[in-house]
């Protein structure tokens, strides 16, 4: 059984269409990226997917069990469900060690002591635990960003979405943040990332799913969908990526 499941979803503001008839699967231990134009409906996505939106249509499981349902309970979703965004969201008056302790508080219930132990053990993970008792405005944007994923990872979610992680930092910052992704991935951690850097995209994914206009325009391995010669719409994204990247 697939880890999650999107079954024709469908997502409209107004007459607008933001997302048309989309399905893919992610099972245990996948990393799939999502790629494709500014306004394709990435962002909205995974919006759709931690249920800050809801979708005008389709069907979204989490293990098994349909999380779009009308009696879902949305909070204990969200819980499984682990958010990184590009601008990385921390508690600038919290040091590293507390914005990752505060979630295991407040929502698992956890005791202090326990949720100490597994902030330190998750700052561990992305190599900011000499940093654990930092505050935000002390640290670069690559390590707000580990600290981001650490806090994600504390909440011991099935799945962790990305939004363009990297599009605040410079190339070799971003290249940090893609080994600690590579890392969770040896881990077997769960995650879905919106990016559009191809260079980061080859790096940390299994596959690549392709928006174009709200439509999966192709599903493929890295090397290949650089390679696709048959779709205009891909071909002029990587190469335009190309054009503007070097
Ligand atoms: N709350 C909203 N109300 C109306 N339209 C919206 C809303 N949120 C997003 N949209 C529209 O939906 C479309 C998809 O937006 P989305 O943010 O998902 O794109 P994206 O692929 O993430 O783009 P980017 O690469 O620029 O982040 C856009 O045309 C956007 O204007
Ligand atoms: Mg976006």
């Amino acid at each position: 059984m697939p880890l999650l499941e999107v079954k024709n979803l469908r997502l409209g503001y107004g007459d607008k269409v933001v997302l048309n008839d989309i399905s893919f699967t992610l099972y245990r231990g996948e990393v799939k990226v999502v790629m494709g134009p500014s306004g394709c409906g990435k962002t909205s996505l995974l919006r759709c997917l931690n249920l800050l939106v809801k979708p005008t249509g389709g069907q979204i499981f989490l293990n098994g069990q349909e999380i779009t349902a009308p009696n879902t309970h949305e909070r204990a979703v969200r819980r499984q469900i682990g958010f990184v965004f590009q601008q990385f969201g921390l508690f600038r008056h919290l040091d590293a060690l507390h914005n990752v302790m505060l979630a295991p508080v407040k929502l698992l219930k956890l005791s202090r002591k326990e949720a100490q132990e597994r902030a330190r053990h998750e700052l561990s993970r992305v190599d900011m635990l000499e940093h654990a008792e930092k505050y935000p405005a002390q640290l670069s944007g690559g390590q707000q960003q580990r600290i981001a994923i650490a806090r994600a990872l504390a909440m011991d979610p099935k799945l962790i979405l990305f939004d363009e992680p990297t599009s605040a930092l410079d190339p070799e910052l971003s290249r940090e943040i893609s080994i600690i992704i590579n890392r969770l991935f040896l881990d077997d951690v769960s995650m879905l990332c919106v990016t559009h850097d191809a260079h980061f995209a080859k790096y940390v994914c299994d596959k690549i799913i392709f928006l174009d206009q709200g439509n999966i325009l192709a599903e493929q391995q890295p090397e290949q969908l650089y390679a696709q010669q048959e779709d205009e719409r891909i071909r002029r994204f990587f190469r335009m990526a190309r054009e503007g990247g070097s």
